[in-house]
């Protein structure tokens, strides 16, 4: 492991933005450590902040354009601060590089998607050398440095892989993150028991495809290393994100039937319901095969929520595949659905085919989609009704002081009456109405 040298300890304030996946949030949380282990403290005011940090995603062009109107809001600080520094991370950074120096003069550091371990380091050379870096290396082992998190976190992420090698025909994520990398399970278990240290019960496994996991050291499976992961002390709930449908094995169901603490979540990407769009998607599956895999969870895990990721208007998608979309939505009725409209992203296979999918049209099927999908989650939600949940308590509901907030092991928003010194753990809540978002009830016992 490479020499870390000090930023100035005690010397400043840093506030980060942060765009996108879960990915982004973890990445967001290993930098704000890193940094507090070097003195700085965090703050949600960038007036306030020695270091802005903008953690940006490219997975459409939505998401990106926000990138630039959020760098942009920070020239007239600078100019009035100029000693303040300007950090562009995550995958906008590794996807434009220098470009963005070129376009935005006063940012100082371009940090690459492989290259967030570096941040303190590259941060001190900028201070040193008053020159602005572009780092967007790739590296075959961007290891993860142990860092502290913030405290009252109940649940924590912690990533065992990153990249992908799937190569969607329409996504970025194989250009700006890199080939699929898993860290090994050694490593993975013991940041899960720092964790515990600090009081997380709840642990979320983040990879781009966690199914294709393998330990580079003994090659062991995902699901071999939810079988280690459940038996760390302290930890109460796994969960995991994102899993391709494709590589989901018959040995991860089984973990369903067999693992308690393992949530009756799962949240499978379907993109599409017509095998011709799947195929030009580059997917690796069928509808059927689809649909016979939400099958098999529901057999081993009958309460499971099942949320997917859907694109509307890909190239070449006529009214009758869209309408294939729907009646597949029609047979699963999804928990929970995020529907994107097809975005050409650039250097991907799909970024050749005509886009030819008016805009108008786009958001026509996409409103259909989604008021189909606001349905099923509220039928989905109702069912919820006059059970009991088991919630993880995390603190004040938002929008009533005197509630407690959390989520049920269907992964959830519940709302509900209980004692403020809940939370932190799991409470039973008995459910008494369903919303479109989120549930509300009331502790028992
Ligand atoms: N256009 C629209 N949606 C996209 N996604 C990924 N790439 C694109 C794109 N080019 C969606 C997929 C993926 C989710 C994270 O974002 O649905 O699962
Ligand atoms: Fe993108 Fe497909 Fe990899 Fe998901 S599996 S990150 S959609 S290339």
């Amino acid at each position: 492991m490479a020499e870390h040298t000090d930023y100035t300890p005690g010397a400043g304030s840093v506030y980060i933005r942060t765009f996108g996946c879960q990915m982004n949030e973890y990445d967001s949380q290993r930098m704000a450590g890193l940094l507090r282990m070097s003195g700085f403290k965090t703050v949600n005011d960038p007036e306030k902040a020695d270091i802005i940090i903008i953690n940006t995603c490219s997975i459409r062009e939505k998401p990106e354009e926000k990138t630039y109107s959020d760098i942009g809001k920070y020239r007239s600080l600078k100019e009035e601060k100029p000693e303040l520094i300007i950090v562009v991370s995550g995958c906008v950074a590794q996807q434009r590089g220098a470009e963005i120096i070129e376009r935005f003069g006063y940012v100082d550091l371009v940090l690459g998607t492989n290259q967030i371990n570096r941040i303190d380091d590259l941060l001190s050379e900028i201070k040193r050398n008053k020159r602005a870096i572009v780092q967007t290396d790739f590296c075959q082992n961007p290891y993860v440095r142990p860092f502290p998190r913030a405290r009252d976190q109940y649940s924590g992420y912690v990533t065992i892989m990153q990249g992908c090698n799937n190569w969607c025909s329409y996504c970025i994520v194989p250009l700006v993150r890199g080939g699929e990398l898993s860290r090994s399970s050694d490593e993975i278990l013991s940041e899960i028991h720092r964790l515990t240290d600090e009081g997380v019960i709840e642990v979320t496994l983040l990879g781009q495809n966690v199914n294709s996991y393998r330990d580079p050291r003994d090659g062991i499976t995902f699901s071999s290393l939810i079988d280690k992961v459940k038996r760390i002390e302290g930890i109460k709930r796994i969960r995991f994100t994102t899993s391709h449908p494709k590589d989901l094995s018959d040995e991860l169901v089984d973990r369903y039937r067999d693992i308690d603490i393992l949530c009756s979540h799962i949240h499978l990407p379907v993109q599409s319901g017509s095998n011709r769009i799947l195929s030009s998607m580059n997917r690796g599956y069928t509808r059927e095969q689809y649909l016979e895999k939400v099958r098999k969870l529901r057999c081993a895990r009958p309460d499971i929520s099942v949320t997917t990721d859907i694109i509307v208007g890909f190239p070449g998608e006529t009214q009758d595949d869209f309408r294939q979309t729907l009646a597949l939505m029609e047979e699963v009725v999804f928990d929970g659905a995020y529907s994107f409209k097809y975005s050409p992203r650039p250097g991907t296979r799909a970024a050749s085919l005509t886009d030819n999918i008016s805009s108008y049209e786009k958001d026509e099927r996409l409103q259909i989609l989604q008021d189909l999908q606001k349905k099923h989650t509220l039928a989905r939600n109702n069912d919820a009704v006059n059970g009991i949940q088991e919630v993880l308590a995390v603190g004040s509901s938002a929008k009533d002081p005197l509630e407690i907030t959390g989520r049920s092991r269907q992964n959830k928003v519940v709302n509900f009456k209980g004692a403020r010194e809940s939370v932190g753990t799991l409470v039973p809540v008995k459910i008494i109405k369903a919303k479109n978002n989120s549930l509300w009830g009331e502790a028992v016992g």
